[in-house]
C-alpha cells in the first residue's frame, strides 16, 4: 500500500503537475477525518487557486467531496426529482415561489439550502421570517415531505458532503473562494449528494452577484453543467443578470412578502420573468409537461406553498413580522432611474441586520430594502427611490453610508438590459 503524504500531494499541485485521483481522494478524506491539518488543506486550496484543476482532477476532487459524506436517494418519492441552484444574488428570492410552482406542476422539489453570508442573503434565513417555521429537516423526513407535498426547502444536514462543510469554512478565511473549480465542486458535490436527477443552475453575472464577468461566469455555469452531467444529473444553466436587485425587496420578511404576491399570480416583472424561465427549464429537464403559469394564477402553487410551509411547523396564516421603522431615501430630482445598484442594496440591507458577516451571527426578521423605483422607471422629485425597513435605529448610519451614490436619475431611459443572458444545454 502506498503511504499517503499530504505533502507530496501539495508539491505537486505546487509544481503544476496532474493529481492522480488517488491523491486527490486520500487528502480529501484524510482532510475530512481531520488526520490532515488545516494549514497543509490551505495550502493545497491555495495551489488548486493558482494551478487550477484539468477535467479529471475536479471529476476526482467533487466525487471525493460526494464520497466524504451520505448520498440520499430519493427513488420512492414517485415523482421526478429536479433542483435550482442560484450563486446568489440581491433580492434574489426565486427559490420560494418556483419550488411550489414546480412541485405543483408534478414534480419533487428537494431544495436543500444554505444561509446568507455577506451581501447576498440566504433562502433558510428568509423561510425562518415565517411563524413557526424549521429549517432543520431529518433525511427520512424530508422524503416524506417530498412525498406528500412535492416540494420541500430545508438546511442539508451534517451528512451531506461534510468535506466541503471543511473546505468552504477554510477557504472563507484563506481568499480562496474566487476559484472556478473549487467553487464548481463546492456547488455540484451537494447537489449529487442531495440525490436530484436534474438541476437548473442559475449563474448571476454583475455588481450584485459572485462573478461580474461574464466570461467567467459563462466559464463556472459550463464547467457545472459538465460536472453535473458525468455525475449522472441532467443539468442545464441560466446565465442571468445581477446588476440591480431581482424585485423590489431585499431582507427576509419583506422577500417572503414578495415572494407570496408572484405565488398570488402578480409580483414584480423582473422575478416573474426568471421563476417562469427557471420553472419551464426544470419541468423540461423532470420530463413534466405542465403549465406553470396555470398553476400560478388558479391558487395551485399556493396551496402547494401552504402545506409546505405547514409541513415544516409554519403558520401560513400567520402575518409575517414588520419592521418597526421604515426611511426613504427620496429622488433629488425628476428624471428616469438609469441604475440602482445591486451591490449597494445587498450591503446595505445586510448592515440594517438582513445578513450575517460571521456564521454564527443572528439575522434580523424584518429589517430590509425596499426598492420603490427600478430603472427604466419615472421618479418625481422628492419620490422615495429606496426606502430601509429597519428595526435597529443604530445600525441606520452604516446602511445609509452603503447607500451613498446608489442610484441615478437621468432625462432618458437607461437601454434595456436582458436579463437573462444565455442559456446553457450540453
Ligand atoms: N456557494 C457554494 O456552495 N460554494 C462556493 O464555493 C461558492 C458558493
Amino acid at each position: 500500500m502506498t503511504v499517503f503524504h499530504a505533502v507530496d500531494v501539495i508539491k505537486a499541485k505546487r509544481d503544476g503537475e496532474i493529481l492522480t485521483d488517488t491523491q486527490i481522494r486520500s487528502f480529501i478524506q484524510a482532510y475530512t477525518d481531520g488526520q490532515v491539518a488545516e494549514e497543509q488543506a490551505a495550502a493545497l486550496l491555495m495551489a488548486v487557486v493558482w494551478q487550477g484543476m484539468t477535467t479529471e482532477e475536479l471529476s476526482a476532487w467533487t466525487a471525493a467531496m460526494v464520497a466524504s459524506g451520505d448520498r440520499l436517494d430519493l427513488s420512492g418519492v414517485g415523482r421526478p426529482t429536479v433542483d435550482k441552484h442560484s450563486t446568489g444574488g440581491v433580492g434574489d428570492k426565486v427559490s420560494l415561489p418556483l419550488v411550489a410552482i414546480v412541485a405543483a406542476c408534478g414534480a419533487a422539489v428537494p431544495q436543500l439550502s444554505g444561509r446568507g453570508l455577506g451581501h447576498t442573503g440566504g433562502t433558510l434565513d428568509k423561510m425562518e421570517s415565517i411563524p413557526g417555521w424549521r429549517a432543520a429537516l431529518p433525511p427520512d423526513e424530508m422524503i416524506t415531505v417530498l412525498q406528500r407535498v412535492g416540494g420541500v426547502i430545508c438546511a442539508a444536514g451534517p451528512g451531506l458532503a461534510p468535506a466541503d462543510r471543511k473546505l468552504y469554512a477554510l477557504r472563507d478565511v484563506t481568499g480562496t473562494v474566487e476559484s472556478i473549480p473549487l467553487i464548481a465542486s463546492s456547488i455540484m458535490s451537494k447537489k449529487i449528494a442531495e440525490g436530484t436527477k436534474a438541476l437548473v443552475l442559475d449563474v448571476k453575472v454583475g455588481t450584485g452577484a459572485f462573478m461580474s464577468d461574464l466570461g467567467q461566469a459563462r466559464t463556472l455555469a459550463e464547467t457545472m453543467v459538465q460536472l453535473g452531467q458525468a455525475n449522472g444529473l441532467r443539468t442545464s444553466a441560466l446565465i442571468t443578470a445581477m446588476d440591480t436587485p431581482l424585485g423590489r425587496a431585499a431582507g427576509n420578511a419583506v422577500e417572503v412578502e414578495e415572494s407570496l404576491e408572484v405565488l398570488q399570480g402578480g409580483g414584480p416583472e423582473d422575478l416573474v420573468t426568471l421563476t417562469h424561465a427557471l420553472a419551464r427549464e426544470m419541468l423540461a429537464l423532470a420530463g413534466v409537461d405542465a403549465d406553470a403559469d396555470a398553476v400560478r394564477h388558479d391558487g395551485r402553487a399556493l396551496a402547494t406553498w401552504r402545506a409546505m410551509v405547514a409541513a415544516q411547523g409554519g403558520d401560513p396564516d400567520a402575518a409575517l413580522p414588520q419592521a418597526t421603522d421604515h426611511q426613504a431615501i427620496r429622488a433629488p430630482q425628476s428624471g428616469y432611474v438609469t441604475r440602482l445598484d445591486a451591490r449597494a442594496v445587498g450591503n446595505a440591507a445586510w448592515r440594517l441586520g438582513a445578513g450575517r458577516a460571521r456564521k454564527e451571527d443572528i439575522v434580523s426578521k424584518t429589517a430590509g430594502i425596499w426598492c420603490r423605483a427600478k430603472p427604466g422607471e419615472w421618479v418625481e422629485e422628492g419620490q422615495p427611490v429606496v426606502e430601509l425597513a429597519i428595526d435597529d435605529p443604530a445600525r441606520v448610519p452604516a446602511a445609509l453610508d452603503a447607500l451613498t451614490g446608489a442610484f441615478d436619475i437621468g432625462p432618458e431611459p437607461p437601454p434595456t438590459r436582458d436579463l437573462i443572458i444565455d442559456y446553457i444545454h450540453f
